[in-house]
């Protein structure tokens, strides 16, 4: 995170002697990326965040509809033959929690792609392979963590950065997409100022990201927390309960931002996805497709053309409104479209020939809401996605 805060009692200089009420210790911990090179946080806890008691292997197994085992361990096939895919969500049950009960939908070694569906309370968890972004295409749910809580809702990017303890607490049903990456996902460079902070052209600002606020704490003994690295998953007990944290500082920590504060960028013909970038990644972008104004020129084609971007994949989930340059392929809010490198896609037949035509009938704006990530190595196709294909997708171009 570009920028520094503050949450509850912390002392008046770091690395000093901080007491309890009863005349203790707190325990500072340094949370902090890039081995003390990069950003990090302070955190000041009433137990020793070092003190776990037992510690157990979870076995990892593999398969779409198997509980739990889309943590680690689903595996991957190459998209072969290659084509375009179309995965339905919406045909997706639940697995789980949003932690056990990911759905891997396509993943390479940089990033991991799953869809979750869920009512239930996960457990802690800490995923030390890399950040997490969890996009809550619908309901709320609670993000609680040793930083504080988040209350998350529709339309929510929550950024979960690597060893944060955390859980999620569902309010009714929630649909989410989850974003794992191999590294740090960050605001993209481009729209910060050498020393972080947001420039003007960005089309979101500090303001519009929201962290916790005050400390979150429980009690509790030998608390079981799922850890994941790269060598598996394991269940780590600690002896007293991980949200403890009295106060930290610094700037790392979680945070969400909602796509409905996103500021598109409209120009008087068709701009490209890098103006709606949100977050980058090792290997691959974020980018939020969000209600806007169609291109003003009197002549334009206010959809995308055709186009073959030959070092990505390009995975598009789409969360809301109609996206006109899929109309008739089947396509709806709910589905994934996958277009890999190696294949120019484009619009439907008939889809430019009909926007041309609404905005000859005074139509002057779009609906369409969708977040994409492209990526910069091939994707695979996880369990989910050959669970959920329409395979007659591939084919619609050239009915
Ligand atoms: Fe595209």
């Amino acid at each position: 995170m570009p920028y520094y805060r503050v949450v509850g009692e912390i002392p008046r200089k770091r690395h000093v002697q901080f007491r309890r009420p009863d005349g203790g210790l707190y325990a500072e911990e340094l949370m902090g990326e890039e081995g003390f090179s990069s950003d990090s946080s302070l955190l000041y806890h009433r137990h020793l965040p070092t003190a776990i008691v037992k510690a157990e292997a979870v076995a990892q197994t593999t398969g779409a509809q198997t509980t739990g085992a889309q943590t680690t361990g689903a595996r991957l096939e190459p998209n072969l033959p290659l084509s375009p895919r179309h995965f339905r969500t919406q045909e997706l049950g639940s697995a789980g929690d949003l932690v056990t009960g990911r759905i891997v939908l396509a993943g390479n070694g940089d990033v991991r792609l799953s869809y979750a569906t869920t009512d239930q309370p996960s457990e802690l968890y800490r995923n030390s392979m890399g950040d997490e972004c969890v996009y809550v295409q619908s309901g709320r749910v609670r993000f609680e963590s040793t930083y504080g809580a988040i209350d998350a809702r529709e339309g929510d990017y929550v950024v979960v950065p690597t060893g944060t303890i955390h859980r999620w607490v569902p309010e009714g049903r929630v649909n989410a997409l989850a974003i794992e990456a191999a590294g740090h996902i960050r605001p993209p460079r481009r729209y910060l100022s050498q020393y972080g902070q947001f420039l003007e052209h960005a089309p979101y600002s500090e303001r519009d990201l929201r962290a916790p606020a005050e400390p979150l704490l429980a009690e509790g003994e030998e608390v079981p927390v799922l850890v994941r690295t790269r060598g598996g998953l394991t269940r780590l007990f600690y002896r007293n309960h991980p949200f403890d944290v009295v106060g930290w500082d610094g700037c790392l920590y979680p945070y969400a931002f909602n796509i409905e504060d996103f500021e598109p960028v409209v120009k008087k013909t068709h701009a490209p996805p890098p103006v709606h970038q949100t977050f980058e990644g090792p290997g691959f972008v974020v980018c939020s497709f969000c209600p806007r104004p169609l291109d003003f020129h009197p002549e334009s084609v206010p959809i995308p053309y055709n186009h073959h971007n030959v070092d990505s994949d390009e995975f598009m989930f789409y969360v809301g409104g109609d996206y006109s340059a899929r109309r008739g392929s089947g396509i709806d809010v709910g589905s994934v479209s996958l277009h890999p490198a190696g294949f120019t896609h484009g619009p439907q037949p008939g889809a430019v020939e009909a926007v041309i035509d609404a905005v000859s009938r005074g139509v002057t704006t779009t609906s369409e809401m969708a977040v994409m990530v492209d990526t910069f190595r091939p994707l695979d196709l996880g369990p989910g996605a050959l669970a959920c294909e329409d395979t007659d997708y591939a084919w619609t171009w050239a009915r």
